[in-house]
């Protein structure tokens, strides 16, 4: 069926796929014209925590945008705008937290990495400009995000136009860029940051970036228990600020409220996105240490940064109502637990196709990674984007999963992701599990000798 909606004006980034008209959504599903169901095992882009067709988050926007929309952030403040980021502080890792809202998780990076350099700056460490971030991370698609992605297929068209930020190897056990084995080794992928602060000179280094599980590009990569740690002393022998990238991690996204505090460790800036307004409104923050912020406001006296939309007051309405509806349901206390069953099922129903090389995550953030055989781990040719096909069959039979490539060289490398709505049921969790394994075994079968995507 062709869903090719007749205005026929809009453009999309898979230019090929037919869009289904969405009507309406509730829970964890969403309804087409066609009166089609589909369940929404990965919140859209790990978004939709509290899932779709909450009361409370609508009628809270409604009444912002009845009472006052939009105020200038350089002029004005708002009730809610204050009441939200002093709800935000209480749950926030970072000591005396200030937050700055703005409307996407690329653009929190940007704010992140330029907040780096102004603070050390303001330091005296002028020099000091370049982010650290490591190979196989995700972190937004406008240039400056970009230039700190570790994905080379996402990268090499813009090259020419991004600072090319210096990036280290990712804690990937499965396929351990140093050829070592999982919790047997000396954690060369944290301590190799020290070699390549030395490498670009410890006063050029404003800041280390990177997610505290892996997301979209790795498919949910959990470091090993010593890597955070390691990565604090690191930073903070050298003069160099940790920022963790929690867009996809945080707001209860792993069963802790940011991804970082499952390893006790306080970075000096946070990116927030995604989840934090559950998709009701595009909502992005950057969350800084107190002590930073004094010293800018104590030197320069302003962030040298903006944004027309920013601390908006109805993404603000839409975050505190999404805060509020995951306090009042208990629903980041219940991720640990529903992610523990999520996991048993995806060990004990994928995990041993053929296909399934690796399974990875914590909390409500999986990763399934997709190999041609699993003992030699060899990835599928990237021109069958095997994870895309197997997404798009999933997709037919009424489920969403987050289809991701390039894990093993930028290219080659097949996952997908599960990060359903927290409200999600034992029942839907199994239903889930079985549309991906009939999508797994109708898409992937493997013949001696060959590969064949039937
Ligand atoms: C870890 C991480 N950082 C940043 C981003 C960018 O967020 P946005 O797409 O809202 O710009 C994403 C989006 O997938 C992400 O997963």
């Amino acid at each position: 069926m062709n869903h090719r909606h007749p205005y026929g004006n809009v453009f999309y980034r898979r230019m090929a796929h037919d869009h289904p008209l969405i009507v309406h959504g509730e829970g964890v599903y969403l309804y087409d014209q066609e009166g089609k169901r589909y369940l929404d095992g990965c919140g859209g882009a790990l978004v939709a925590n509290i899932g779709h067709g909450v009361q409370s988050v609508v009628h809270a926007i409604a009444e912002q945008a009845a009472r006052a929309a939009y105020l200038h952030a350089s002029l004005f403040t708002s009730e809610v705008l204050e009441r939200y980021c002093a709800e935000l502080a209480r749950i926030c890792p970072l000591s005396d937290a200030r937050f700055y809202p703005l409307t996407s998780g690329a653009e929190a990076i940007e704010a992140a990495i330029k907040l780096a350099r102004q603070a050390q700056v303001e330091r005296g460490q002028s020099k000091r400009y370049l982010t650290i971030a490591r190979w196989g991370s995700y972190h937004g698609a406008t240039l400056g995000a970009l230039a700190v992605t570790g994905k080379g297929r996402m990268r090499e068209l813009f090259r020419p136009m991004i600072v090319d930020m210096p990036h280290i190897p990712p804690p990937y056990c499965y396929r351990c860029p140093f050829g070592l084995a999982p919790m047997a080794c000396s954690l060369q992928c944290a301590t190799v940051l020290e070699e390549e602060i030395i490498k670009q000179g410890p006063e050029n280094v404003a800041a280390f970036l990177a997610e505290p599980v892996g997301g979209a590009t790795l498919g949910g990569i959990v470091p090993p228990p010593g890597y955070w740690p390691i990565i604090r002393d690191i930073c903070d022998r050298y003069g160099v600020l940790l920022i963790a990238d929690e867009v996809m991690t945080g707001m209860g996204r792993t069963g802790a409220w940011f991804g970082i505090q499952h390893w006790d460790v306080q970075p000096d800036i946070l990116a927030i996105g995604k989840g934090a307004a559950g998709g009701y409104f595009p909502l992005g923050i950057l969350a800084v240490r107190g002590e930073l912020i004094d010293s800018i406001a104590r030197g320069k006296g302003e962030f040298n940064h903006g944004g027309t939309f920013s601390h908006h007051a109805v993404g603000a309405a839409a975050g505190l109502a999404t805060l509020n509806y995951l306090r009042e349901n208990q629903l980041v206390e219940g991720v640990s637990h529903k992610g523990r069953i999520l996991e048993k099922l995806i060990k004990e129903k994928l995990a041993n196709l053929d296909v399934v090389g690796d399974v990875r995550g914590m909390g409500l953030m999986w990763g399934v990674e997709l190999v041609q055989d699993r003992v030699t781990k060899t990835p599928f040719d990237a021109e069958l984007r095997l994870s895309q096909q197997i997404a798009d069959e999933a997709f037919q039979k009424g489920l969403l999963v987050y289809p991701g490539s390039g894990s093993v060289d930028g290219l080659r490398g097949d996952h997908f992701m599960l990060g359903p709505p927290f409200t999600i049921t034992d029942d839907q969790m199994e239903e889930m599990i079985e549309i991906i394994r009939q999508a797994l075994k109708l898409r992937a079968r493997r013949h001696p000798g060959e590969t064949r995507i039937v």
